[in-house]
């Protein structure tokens, strides 16, 4: 293909996706693959002018009047900006510097004053104030023509009907309708229940309701609005900068976004920049960069415009959170816990910062849904540190034979049964620890950093020891021998003693870690070192019953019944009594909180009639593994008297000597505190 027949192709392409997304508010495609197609058609018409077609989507910026709206001109064209195609810092010097040369600012004159603000991901809309009544509103359409809106901009309650204040003459308010994020999930749930079309993302929620014929559907829609400028002004004096011109949107009663800054010179639009990509994802709405803006409004007329977009503005983007890709396979996963993961293997691509191969579909539920198939084309989505996941198929792009995806009816790891309880999304392998995967699982778990910490052994390694047979448990990890390990597949005589020492450092550890790593379903690192240090020592916590696990700070019925349900299993006391065996050891954990931070350290009680669910010496066994002491008579230096049901003269005794009495649940209350 040549370049003029590439640019053919591509302005087919854009205009196809053009029309998906303004016309029929459906896009085939994310704005990142879009903008990658109309970058390389611009770039080849700057290149090639001769190539360069009156009729190119880069000669006017997109959008087509629906048949329906009555078409409005824009007396102020509403103008696009400039992105900056770099999105690290240099984005932010490469502005700067041009603005000062534009304005033939010395090098050591002071640095420029820019307004930062947010880059607001929705739909651009005129707002027409006549003497403080709104009289109508307008999308941007091509930027010179867009479209009557009025009553469907109406249905906003942001959006002030009136001014407040001395309102001019005409006041035009240019700024961003949105989809806030917990309302487009409310909305979306909402419409899930009732078996209707969701939403594919909040900006299209936006620009869709907006451009909804019936303003009663629209009005279904919670839509949002951020006021950043303005069109035509008449009989109003323009304050000198454009943050007091927002200051000034603000007292007439518009929404205008808090987060924005002065910044002066490009290190403090960097660090503007740099700020708000760490908020990202904590912000209730989406955003996809932020906009500098020249502060000063003499200075912006100073530099004025080229082509559409003003020299005064940049938007300075961040990386695309969503890509295309498509699915090579669908794996099912067997997790430590069981758990069936079906995820999607893909075709490598770069979303998010990072270079993605595999995206989650969570659950069954969630892959008929989406109806994610073998050879899709997909969006994926990687937003912070979270897992990548496969955010919808690209229908059109499905290939002619695919097969719908099917949940195993048995494990895949080990053939077993599958087992999902009616109300639950996870199907789980029932076979536990017979399961190879899920012990694959469960031993790297008890190898891993946070817990044994035995350095070197990772999947590679578990992988072949499970499947040669070489170990079944965590405690046989304790019982492999050099030759063995050395005869393995990449492991050489060297290895294998650093490994081996590895296994024999791990010995000596903590009682926290030990309990971590043995992977007690809901048992995390910090229940693990909540218990350890509660209980002091591996007997006693295994045998806690119920209540005694529960009074252990924020263990609840859920925790208590999986660490219960966990020691009461003979395998997993089996493989405890072998981990001992082998040598694993740690320091009495004698909690340190005894001395001083728990409540019942140091302190004598004395027990007396029936406790409802504790029985006596596990009240006893309790008070003593917080460092309390139980005696049998009540002194003066009785600190507490336990008392039950029918407690007899001890209960009096406390009473005459002023001794506190505590029921069960006060006892209880003391021991977590
Ligand atoms: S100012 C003269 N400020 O970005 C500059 N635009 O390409 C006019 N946008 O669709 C626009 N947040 O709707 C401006 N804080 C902001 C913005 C913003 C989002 C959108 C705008 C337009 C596009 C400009």
């Amino acid at each position: 293909m040549n370049a003029g027949e590439r640019a053919q192709y591509l302005r087919g392409e854009i205009e196809r996706h053009n029309h998906a997304y303004y016309v029929l508010d459906a896009p085939t495609i994310p704005d990142a693959e879009y903008d990658k197609l109309f970058r390389e058609l611009q770039a080849i018409e700057t290149e090639q002018p001769q190539l360069l077609t009156p009729d190119s989507p880069t000669q006017r910026v997109g959008g087509q009047t629906l048949a329906g709206f009555v078409a409005v001109r824009h007396a102020v064209p509403m103008l696009s900006i400039r992105t900056e195609t770099d999105t690290g810092p240099s984005g932010a010097r490469a502005f700067d510097g041009r603005v000062r040369k534009l304005l033939e600012l010395a090098d050591d004159a002071p640095p420029v004053a820019y307004q930062a603000e947010l880059k607001f991901d929705g739909l651009a809309i005129n707002l027409r104030y006549e003497h403080g009544a709104l009289v109508q509103a307008a999308t941007r359409g091509d930027g010179e023509t867009g479209e009557d809106v009025t009553q469907n901009i109406r249905t906003i309650h942001e959006i002030p009907l009136r001014l407040n204040g001395g309102a001019p003459a005409v006041l035009e308010v240019r700024g961003e309708v949105y989809m806030s994020r917990p309302d487009f999930e409310r909305y979306n749930e909402r419409q899930r229940l009732a078996g209707k079309a969701t939403l594919v993302n909040p900006r299209n929620g936006a620009a869709g309701s907006i451009r909804q014929l019936d303003p009663k559907l629209a009005a279904e829609r919670p839509l949002s609005f951020f006021a950043y400028g303005l069109g035509v002004v008449d009989g109003w004096p323009l304050p000198a900068t454009h943050a007091a011109v927002l200051d000034a949107l603000l007292a007439f009663g518009l929404p205008v976004c808090r987060e924005r800054a002065i910044a002066h010179g490009p290190d403090e639009l960097i660090a503007f920049h740099q700020r708000v990509l760490a908020g990202r994802n904590t912000l209730p709405f989406d955003i996809d960069g932020v906009v500098y803006k020249v502060n000063s409004l003499a200075l912006q007329r100073q530099l004025g415009f080229v082509s559409r977009e003003p020299r005064w503005a940049v938007a300075h983007k961040y990386p695309a959170e969503e890509a295309l890709t498509t699915v090579e396979a669908i794996d099912v996963q067997v997790g430590r816990t069981g758990a069936l993961t079906p995820v999607a293997r893909l075709a490598p691509v770069f979303v998010g910062g990072v270079t993605v191969t595999n995206a989650t579909l969570h659950n069954e539920d969630e892959v008929r849904r989406k109806d994610v198939r073998v050879g899709d084309t997909v969006v994926v989505r990687r937003a912070g540190d979270v897992i990548p996941e496969v955010v919808r198929v690209v229908p059109e792009r499905r290939p002619i034979l695919t097969a719908e995806f099917i949940m195993p009816k048995s494990c895949p790891a080990c053939a077993s049964a599958i087992e999902r309880p009616a109300e639950e999304a996870i199907a789980r392998c029932t076979a536990g620890l017979f399961c190879p995967a899920q012990r694959k699982q469960a031993l790297l778990h008890f190898a891993a950093r946070r817990a044994m910490d035995i350095e070197g052994l990772g999947d590679k390694l578990v992988e072949q020891l499970v499947d040669n047979g070489l170990v079944a448990t965590p405690a046989d990890i304790y019982k492999i021998g050099p030759e063995r390990l050395a005869g393995l597949e990449r492991m050489g005589m060297k290895s294998a003693t650093n490994l081996l020492a590895a296994i024999a450092r791990s010995r000596e550890t903590t009682l926290a870690r030990f309990i971590f790593s043995l992977g007690i379903r809901n048992v995390g690192e910090t229940t693990a070192r909540d218990l350890a240090r509660h209980f002091g020592n591996l007997e006693a916590l295994m045998a806690a019953d119920m209540t005694m696990l529960q009074t252990v700070p924020d263990v609840g019925p859920i925790v208590a019944s999986s660490v219960a349900g966990f020691f009461a299993e003979p395998h997993n006391r089996e493989v405890i009594a072998d981990l001992l065996a082998a040598g694993i050891a740690w320091p009495d954990e004698r909690p340190p909180m005894t001395s001083t931070n728990s409540a019942v350290a140091g302190k004598t009680f004395v027990l007396t009639g029936t406790l409802a669910d504790l029985p006596r010496d596990q009240a006893k066994a309790l008070i003593e593994a917080q460092g309390g002491k139980v005696t049998g008579s009540v002194s003066k230096k009785t600190d507490f008297v336990v008392a039950g049901s029918e407690a007899g003269s001890k209960l009096d005794q406390a009473q005459q000597l002023g001794v506190k009495i505590l029921d069960q649940n006060q006892l209880m209350e003391l021991l977590k505190s």
